[in-house]
């Protein structure tokens, strides 16, 4: 998928095994509040390697001037309904990259025949839920431990 935003050509696609080595490096550059609020899995190559060749869930990358910028997923923890994860590159965030790659990531739900998608944030995470409300997603309720909103959008 192509999109021509002001900010110039940016394309997001299913992941491939040859991002995997990139992929390690993005999210290994993380600053620490960052890793604070994404931390959907372990960030060592052997795990990226897998999320590279999954057949399973659906993981995209975004690029802009073939540098990585963007990772998103949908994961389905061997459940129907698909749960939605996202991160922007250090130093990119708060440009509308990652309102483009919601976007994207929703988009390609739909064309999968997904009728929902979940995801859940930590309350102080006041840009993710900016971005969520703003494409769609509404709470739906709290985790247990009452740090994280439960979200919910349907396709
Ligand atoms: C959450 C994240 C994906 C959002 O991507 P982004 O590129 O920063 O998002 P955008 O620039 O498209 O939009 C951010 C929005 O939050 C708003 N915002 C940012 N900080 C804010 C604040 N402190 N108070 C109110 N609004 C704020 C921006 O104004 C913008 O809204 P607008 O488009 O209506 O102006 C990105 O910040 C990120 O990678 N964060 C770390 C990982 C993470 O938290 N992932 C999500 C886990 S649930």
């Amino acid at each position: 998928m192509s999109i021509d935003s002001k900010k110039g050509s940016i394309f997001i696609r299913n992941i491939e095994e040859s991002d995997a080595r990139e992929l390690y490096d993005f999210l290994n550059n993380l600053d620490e509040k960052t890793k604070g609020f994404f931390h959907p899995h372990p960030f060592d190559l052997k795990t990226i390697m897998d999320i590279c060749k999954s057949k399973k869930d659906h993981y995209f990358v975004m690029f802009s001037k073939n540098k990585l910028i963007g990772y998103s997923f949908l994961r389905l923890f061997g459940y129907k309904i698909p749960s939605f994860g996202i991160v922007i590159r250090k130093g990119l965030t708060g440009k509308g990259y990652g309102t483009i790659l919601t976007k994207g990531t929703i988009e390609k739900a739909r064309k999968l025949g997904y009728k929902k998608v979940l995801l859940k944030t930590y309350k102080e995470n006041i840009s993710a839920q900016k971005v969520y409300e703003k494409l769609g997603f509404k709470i739906i309720g709290e985790t247990e431990h009452k740090k994280q909103y439960k979200m919910e959008i349907i396709l």
